[in-house]
């Protein structure tokens, strides 16, 4: 299989739909990279899904370096997304600039990601012009948490017109696709339809053209009640309780180690 690239991604508006995911580490980058995935997104979902932070407000622009350094070395032919995290683009443009570079320098990033429409539109041109690809991301936006909190968008008409503006300006300023987080179906359909880059969605209906799930919750690791807008596929940490309870039980029993696992 052909490695993809950004421009391969962006090539798939039209295509038919697709599925993206994120991992935050070499083993699950390597699982969604072996079952054919085009695209991983090093999410800063990772402070809150493998580091119990309580929010991705406390993500570090170090903790993402390192994540998506492991993700990397786990990944062959999935482009591989960073997610700026809170601050590393909103102080300056230098800064964010310097931010981004690290991810494709430092992290072997192949693109990155960050929050915000129109607001962020000359920042997404600087980075693409200064060949940086970017993911956009629009809708409820996880960073803004405490101003915003986590509603979903496009309940007034004054919002669906704000979110209609943020799809454009990303769009025009060079992104090669864009999620939308949370958003009504409606809304985001129109977007989809309007746009003639690769919309992506999570907890945003069926008609994008992509989907984007947190891998953890999808495999059924975490503990609590997930959003609605995922569906579990499997129930690992239930395996993975009983497996750690069999081994204890071997241990305890005296059946393991055996003879196969002993050198002679
Ligand atoms: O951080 C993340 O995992 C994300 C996805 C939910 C899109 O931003």
């Amino acid at each position: 299989m052909a490695a993809w690239t950004p421009k391969k991604i962006r090539a798939l508006k039209g295509k038919g739909k697709f599925a993206t995911i994120t991992a935050y580490d070499a083993i699950t980058a390597s699982i969604a990279d072996s079952a054919g995935i085009p695209l991983i997104l090093v999410g800063d979902s990772l402070g809150p899904t493998a580091l119990a932070l309580e929010s991705t407000v406390p993500v570090t622009m170090d903790i993402m370096i390192h994540h998506t350094k492991a993700v990397r070395r786990g990944c062959t032919n999935a482009v591989v997304v960073a997610d700026m995290p809170f601050l590393s683009y909103q102080i300056s443009d230098e800064e964010a600039m310097r931010n981004a570079g690290r991810f494709i320098q430092e992290a072997g990033a192949d693109a990155v990601k960050l929050e915000g429409g129109v607001c962020r539109a000359s920042l997404i041109e600087k980075f693409v012009e200064n060949g940086i690809p970017v993911m956009a991301h629009i809708g409820m936006l996880p960073q803004n948490v405490k101003q915003s909190g986590y509603a979903y968008k496009g309940r007034t008409e004054e919002e669906v017109e704000m979110i209609m503006a943020d799809a454009r300006a990303v769009a025009k300023a060079g992104a090669f696709c864009v999620v939308i987080e949370c958003a009504t179906s409606t809304l985001a359909a129109k977007i989809t339809e309007e746009l003639d880059i690769p919309v992506i969605g999570i907890g945003a209906g069926a008609a994008t053209d992509g989907q984007i799930i947190v891998m953890a919750d999808m495999l059924g690791f975490n503990q609590g009640k997930l959003p609605k807008f995922v569906k579990q596929y499997a129930n690992m940490r239930t395996e993975a309780i009983a497996a750690v309870q069999q081994y204890m039980s071997d241990v305890e029993g005296g059946t393991f180690p055996s003879s196969e696992h002993i050198y002679e």
